[in-house]
């Protein structure tokens, strides 16, 4: 056999060996007691775009896409949801200090207006959960009330 042909087969094992290691899945059954709707109101409008563009990172739920049940997609996004979570938890952010949710809160409005948030890498393959402007509007908007209702 041809080096390459080794070399491929070799790869295909691997390939097929890791999809038996899947990631464990950030699906929360309990219902969250703390959530950000605990602590602000979240008009509904807000809540479906948070919700469409942000939580499959920032909180206990995420809605598992096809490429997750396939490696190493599945460690990609593992890894993002763990990263994303550890910094901003829409799900927890009710626990975070007054301190924290206003630093937070001024941080979504940062990755707002730099357009850094949703994650390119996941936008490339979630379309729908690309930010329009209005979407920017609203959440900015909602962000300065919430400032406000927190700072009282
Ligand atoms: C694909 C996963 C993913 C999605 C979707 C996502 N984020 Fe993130 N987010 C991350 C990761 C990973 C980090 C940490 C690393 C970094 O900052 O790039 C992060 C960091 C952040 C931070 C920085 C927190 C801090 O304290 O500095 C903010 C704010 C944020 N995201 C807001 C959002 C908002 C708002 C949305 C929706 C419009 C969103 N993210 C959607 C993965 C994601």
């Amino acid at each position: 056999m041809s080096r390459l042909k080794i070399g491929l087969i070799v790869l295909l094992v691997i390939l097929v060996a890791i999809q038996f290691v899947q990631p464990a899945r950030n699906q929360s059954v309990q219902a969250s007691t703390g959530g950000i709707a605990s602590v602000i109101s979240v008009p509904e409008n807000v809540q479906a775009i948070l919700q469409n563009s942000c939580y499959d990172c920032h909180s206990n739920n995420t809605r598992y896409p096809w490429y997750a049940g396939l490696q190493p997609g599945a460690w990609w996004l593992a890894s993002h949801i763990d990263e994303g979570k550890a910094q901003l938890n829409f799900d927890e952010f009710g626990n975070y200090s007054k301190r924290r949710q206003l630093s937070k809160l001024k941080a979504i409005q940062g990755s707002i207006e730099d357009e850094s948030m949703p994650l390119p890498s996941y936008t490339f393959i979630h379309k729908a959960a690309n930010l329009s402007k209005t979407d920017q509007k609203l959440l900015k908007d909602w962000i300065e009330i919430s400032r406000d209702e927190i700072s009282k």
